[in-house]
């Protein structure tokens, strides 16, 4: 029985704007990749890390890997064993291969964004205690701050209509790691390859399975990494950290 972390780092990053693919855009220093990477080698039970990088860049990655992990804090190396694999066109299919990379033991899985760095290793080890006691699906998260309003989309610019409003009390915004029992993930991506998009997070491929996913707390601090502004709060985190 061994639990693998996969996390998808092939995305461009083009809401963050001009630059590297943002899993190697820097926070201090260090690429975000790392930040995402240490955060999985401090958890416990993951004993396995599958890095999906972007499909031209895996080479980069080994060797950015291989360097920054060789000069992590205290010199040490990660306890746990780092793949790298290229990725593919949206998040989905590089989750899909980051999963095809794994080995036979491997029976529960965690799928963590690169683009979400800071997560603090209780929570990681929450969402793996979760499926090791049985949760077939696990996701972290938070109630919301604002009020939600459905609208019927516009592209033109134009006013949008409100179609409703959720009662905020009922409403989660999901992060990661989502943890899953690796059958579960693997039937989940199966069945959507067949059915196509229009999923947005692992666990909503399992809903659509009708196998149970529960919510364990999130984190403030495991906020994802999209727009400039984040990156802005990101270097704030850590310096509050180093403080
Ligand atoms: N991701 C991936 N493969 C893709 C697209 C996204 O592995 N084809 C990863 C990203 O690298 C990121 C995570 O999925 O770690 C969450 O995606 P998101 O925050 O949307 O990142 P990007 O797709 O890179 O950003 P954007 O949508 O702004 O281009
Ligand atoms: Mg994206």
């Amino acid at each position: 029985h061994r639990t693998a972390a996969i996390i998808p780092a092939a995305g461009r990053g083009l809401r963050l704007g001009p630059g590297a693919p943002k899993a190697l855009r820097t926070l201090s220093g260090t690429p975000m990749l790392v930040h995402a990477v240490r955060a999985m080698d401090r958890a416990r039970a993951v004993s396995l890390i599958v890095v999906v990088a972007p499909p031209d860049g895996a080479d980069e990655v080994r060797h950015l890997l291989d360097e920054h992990t060789s000069l992590a804090p205290g010199g040490e190396l990660p306890a746990t064993d780092v793949l790298v694999v290229p990725g593919g066109e949206t998040r989905q299919d590089s989750v899909r291969l980051g999963l095809a990379a794994l080995p036979d033991d491997v029976d529960a899985v965690l799928v963590h964004d690169a683009a979400r760095p800071l997560v603090p290793v209780d929570t990681v080890d929450a969402v793996a205690a979760a499926v090791r006691e049985g949760a077939p699906a696990v996701v972290p998260a938070l109630p919301v701050p604002d009020t939600v309003k459905e609208v019927e989309p516009r592209t033109d610019g134009g006013p949008e209509p409100v179609t409703g409003t959720p009662e905020r009390s009922r409403l989660r915004a999901v992060q990661t790691p989502q943890g899953f029992a690796l059958k579960v993930l693997a039937a989940a991506h199966e069945q959507v390859a067949r059915e196509g998009d229009g999923v947005t997070d692992d666990a909503g491929m399992v809903e659509r399975l009708g196998i149970e996913v529960v919510v364990v707390p999130g984190h403030e601090e495991a906020f994802k990494v999209t727009r400039p502004l984040d990156l802005v709060l990101a270097e704030a985190v850590i310096a509050r950290r180093r403080a």
